[in-house]
Formats: C-alpha cells, structure tokens, sequence
C-alpha cells in the first residue's frame, strides 16, 4: 500500500482526506507532536527517519491576519519548513504534493477565473509565502503537484473539523440569529471538501505542475451566502436580518480570485458547480 506522510494531520483538509481514504492508502499523520514546522531545522532529522512514497503537506499557518501579523513565524511555517519537506520528499524519491491557494491572485485588477498558466499577483503574506513555495518547487523540484484550493467547505463530522468556511459561516449566523456581514465586493469559489477528498487517488497520479481546484461559483460573497441560507432553508425576512453586506471590505477594489479548474477536467476530475456542492454537501449531511 502507498504509504503517505499526511502534515497538518489534525486539520480540516488533511482529515477529510484521510477519512476518505483510510482503505486506500496508508497516512502517517504528522502534527505538532512530531514536527514543530515554526522550527524548521527539525523538518529534516524526523522525516529521513520516516519511510513513505508520498508527502501530503496540509500543515500551514493558513489566516491571512495572522500571517500579515507575524511575518516571520508564519514565513518559517508556510516557506522554510515547506521546502525543508519538499527538500526530504526528493531525497526519499517521493512525491511531494503541495496545497496552495487561490490567494494568489487576491491582487489582480482583472476578473477571474484565472487558469493556471495566468501570471500570479499578490498582495497578502499568506498569499505570497504560497507563491514563494509554488516557485521554489517549479524551479528545484521533480515528481510534484502544486493544488490551488478555492474556499474549502464542509460540516463538522467524528474525526473532521472543519476550518472556517462560508458554510458554517452562514449557517451560524442564522441558527444562533447573530448578524455576520459578508462582502459584496469579492467573487471566490467555494468547493466541498470531500469532493476533494473523493478524487484524491486521481491527484496523486497526476503528472508535475500546478492545478486548479474550484467548483464555478457566480456569486458574489455576500450573494452566496444568502444563497445558502436560502437553500438551509430560512426564510428571506429572517435572511435580511443575519446575513448583512459589509460593504466597506475591499471598497477599494473587487476582487475576483476565482479558478479556472478546466486543466483538471482534462484527467478526469471535475468540481462541478457549486451548486451541485453545496446540494451533494446537504444530502451527505442529511439536511436533504
Ligand atoms: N480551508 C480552505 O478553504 C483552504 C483554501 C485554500 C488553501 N488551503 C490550504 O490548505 C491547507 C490546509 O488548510 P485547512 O483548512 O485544513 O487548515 P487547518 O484546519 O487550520 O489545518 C492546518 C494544520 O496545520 C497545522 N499546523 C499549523 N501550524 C503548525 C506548526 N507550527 N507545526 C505543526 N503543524 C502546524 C495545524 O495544527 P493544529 O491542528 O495543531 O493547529 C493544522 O492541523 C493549508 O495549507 C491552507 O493554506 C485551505
């Protein structure tokens, strides 16, 4: 069976697709306890110890506050480590899978979806230490896959907690009737993560380079989110009441960084609509 170093054990990617995929390979979860990626002089020593045919690298300081606001700590993390394990995936020969965002192109004036092969532009730490990793591997690396994620989403399940997401989001404002405002001024896609998780033997076989992985989404953020609402089925006056536009958020310029994944169409893998998401999300959880 392949055996697959699984950083970033505990979070919300990583164990759903591990959860997923627990017949089908073999994990070595690694989380805090065996690596410490803010050290990332102890990267080497513990994974030339380890025996594994791929690394899945989840673990990331993945807020955008956090890393505008801890520029080091979160550079050690998302950058030096990442390349110390990609660095321990070519020595062992392994292949190095590599998660990335649509972040990337948070700085473009340019509307979206972007494909691959369009020029990056940042204007986020979180977004440019991903850049500096995605370069580091197309300029040193072989035997890797770099996979840009749209906003994950997906409901708390035993062994799956979820990140922060549109979803959960939305639905807490309604359930717990706190207001949440969500900006007009932004257009992402959003992609259920055991859609993910799913096509997981198909990633790992894909040739080196970069892939977009986003359902389509029409929608603004605000729009979206009270889409969703609508369809958990609370009532328009209830809607008008929690789900509130923020319009001040990126005022100064839209921002559009939603992906183009029609590269990956190409290998049998196909996210769909996000539509077709968030329905497949409902019924899993049995809202539908
Ligand atoms: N979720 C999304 O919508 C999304 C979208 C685009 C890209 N991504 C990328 O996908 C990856 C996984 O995201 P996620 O949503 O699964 O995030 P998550 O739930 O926060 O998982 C991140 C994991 O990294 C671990 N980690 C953080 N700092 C660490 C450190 N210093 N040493 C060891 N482990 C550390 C965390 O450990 P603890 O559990 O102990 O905190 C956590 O398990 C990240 O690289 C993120 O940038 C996510």
């Amino acid at each position: 069976m392949t055996r697959i170093i699984l950083t970033g054990a505990n979070g919300f990617i990583a164990s759903a697709i591990r959860q997923y995929n627990n017949d089908r390979f073999e994990f070595i979860n690694v989380t805090r306890k065996q690596i410490d990626f803010t050290k990332p002089e102890t990267v080497t020593p513990y994974l030339m110890e380890q025996d594994f045919d791929v690394i899945l690298h989840t673990a990331a300081n993945a807020q955008t506050e956090f890393c505008a606001n801890n520029p080091e700590l979160s550079h050690a993390v998302n950058v030096e480590s990442a390349i110390k394990v990609a660095e321990a995936a070519q020595a062992k020969g392994a292949k190095f899978l590599f998660i990335s965002t649509e972040q990337v192109f948070n700085g473009k004036t340019e509307a979206g979806p972007f494909t691959e092969t369009d020029e990056v532009n940042c204007v986020t730490n979180y977004g440019n230490q991903k850049i500096e990793v995605e370069q580091w591997l197309n300029a040193n690396a072989k035997d890797y896959v770099i996979l840009r994620l749209s906003s994950m989403f997906g409901m708390a399940m035993p062994g799956v907690r979820p990140s922060s997401n549109f979803l959960m989001r939305a639905w807490n404002a309604m359930r717990t009737k706190t207001p949440a405002k969500f900006t007009p001024n932004e257009q992402r896609g959003m992609t259920y993560v055991m859609h993910l998780a799913e096509n997981f033997d198909k990633i790992i076989a894909l040739p080196d380079g970069t892939y977009h992985v986003s359902s389509v989404n029409n929608r603004t953020t605000y729009e979206l989110c009270r889409w969703i609402a609508e369809e958990l089925g609370y009532p328009k006056e209830e809607i008008d009441q929690y789900i509130l536009p923020d319009n001040e958020r990126y005022a100064d310029r839209f921002r559009d960084y939603r992906l183009n994944a029609d590269k990956l169409k190409g290998y049998g893998i196909d996210f769909g609509t996000v539509e077709e998401d968030l329905d497949r999300c409902l019924k899993d959880f049995g809202w539908r």
